[in-house]
C-alpha cells in the first residue's frame, strides 16, 4: 500500500506534468512514464517540509518540488542508459530505455531536464517575493550540472573500472546524490526567506543526509532484493563501481551510515532552532535503515 504522504506529494507533482499531445506525444508519455513509474519522492518531501519549518507558507515552493522531481528522474533515466549502468528495471517497472528505445530514453531526460526549469519559472507567479525565486532558480540549476549531479556522474563514468580513491569517491557521491538533496533543502530554505548563514546551514544538512542516502544505496544493491529495491541488485558488481562497500564492506559502510545520520540530526537541532523540526527528523531517522 502506499503511503499517504507519498500520495499527497504526488497530488501536488502530477499537476504540472506535460499533457501528452502533439506530434511529440511519444516524447512526453517517455517523460511522464518514468515520472509515473514511483519512487519515495524523497527531494520534493525534504523541500517542502524545510520551506514549512522556516515559516514559508505560498505556493511557490510547489513548482520547485516538482521541478526537482523531474531532474532527478531524468538523472534516473540517464544512469540506466546502456552506456551507463545499462539496467533494465526502475521504480518496479522496466526502464524508460527499454520500453521506449534507447534514442527515446536519452530524449526523455534532456525534456525533464528543460520542462523543470520550465516548470521552476511558474514559481514567479506565486509569490511575493520574485528575488528568493531567482535564488532558488540558480541553486537549482547550480546543482543539477557540471558542479552538481551531472559532474557527479561523470566522474562515477571516467572512474569506471578504475582504481578510486576515498577522496575520489567522496566527490563523487556529494556531487552524484548530494546535490540534488542539497538542492532540496537549500530551495525550501530560499524560498522561506532564510539568509546565506541558513542557505549554508540547509547546504551542510543536505551533504550529510545525501553521503548518508548513497551509502546506504550501495549496500542495498548487495543486500536487497529486486522485488524490495524496484530496481535490479548487484548493478554496481557488474558494472565494476567501486562504493563504499567494495572500500570498506558492509558493516563499516553501515557505520558511515549511523555517523551520518547522527550529524545530519545535529546539523537540524542548530538550523531549526527551537522550531517543531520532528518531521525532517523522522524522515532523515527513516533514512538509516530504509529498505529501498
Ligand atoms: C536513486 O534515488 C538514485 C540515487 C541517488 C541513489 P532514489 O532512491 O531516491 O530513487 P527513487 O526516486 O525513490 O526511485
Ligand atoms: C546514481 O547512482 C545516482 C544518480 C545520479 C542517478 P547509482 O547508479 O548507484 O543509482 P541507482 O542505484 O542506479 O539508483
Ligand atoms: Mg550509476
Ligand atoms: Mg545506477
Ligand atoms: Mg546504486
Amino acid at each position: 500500500m502506499t503511503d499517504p504522504e507519498i500520495l499527497r506529494i504526488e497530488s501536488i507533482l502530477e499537476k504540472y506534468l506535460p499533457a501528452e499531445e502533439g506530434f511529440q506525444k511519444k516524447l512526453i508519455e517517455a517523460m511522464n512514464y518514468s515520472f509515473l513509474a514511483g519512487g519515495k519522492r524523497l527531494r520534493p518531501r525534504l523541500m517542502e517540509e524545510m520551506y514549512r519549518l522556516l515559516g514559508g507558507e505560498e505556493a511557490c515552493v510547489e513548482p520547485f518540488m516538482a521541478a526537482l522531481e523531474m531532474i532527478h528522474t531524468y538523472s534516473l533515466v540517464h544512469d540506466d542508459l546502456p552506456a551507463m549502468d545499462n539496467d533494465l528495471l526502475r521504480r518496479g517497472k522496466p526502464t524508460t530505455w527499454s520500453v521506449y528505445g534507447e534514442d527515446f530514453g536519452i530524449l526523455a531526460g534532456d525534456g525533464l531536464l528543460t520542462f523543470a526549469f520550465e516548470t521552476a519559472a511558474g514559481s514567479f507567479d506565486l509569490t511575493a517575493f520574485p528575488d528568493r525565486a531567482g535564488r532558488a532558480l540558480s541553486v537549482l540549476a547550480n546543482k543539477a550540472g557540471i558542479y552538481g549531479m551531472a559532474g557527479g556522474q561523470a566522474v562515477d563514468v571516467e572512474l569506471t573500472g578504475r582504481p578510486v580513491s576515498a577522496r575520489q569517491l567522496d566527490f563523487i557521491y556529494r556531487l552524484k546524490t548530494g546535490a540534488l538533496i542539497e538542492a532540496a533543502l537549500m530551495i525550501g530554505a530560499i524560498l522561506a526567506g532564510a539568509d546565506d548563514e541558513l542557505c549554508r546551514k540547509a547546504q551542510q544538512l543536505g551533504l550529510a543526509v545525501g553521503l548518508a542516502f548513497q551509502v546506504r544505496d550501495d549496500i542495498l544493491d548487495v543486500t536487497s532484493t529486486e522485488e524490495e529495491l524496484g530496481k535490479p541488485i548487484g548493478s554496481d558488481e557488474k558494472n565494476q563501481k567501486t562504493t563504499y562497500v567494495t572500500l570498506y564492506g558492509i558493516e563499516a559502510a553501515q557505520k558511515k551510515v549511523h555517523v551520518l545520520t547522527q550529524e545530519a540530526q545535529q546539523l537540524l537541532t542548530e538550523l531549526a532552532g527551537g522550531r517543531h523540526a520532528e518531521v525532517l527528523e523522522g524522515m532523515i531517522r527513516s533514512l538509516e535503515f530504509r529498505k529501498y
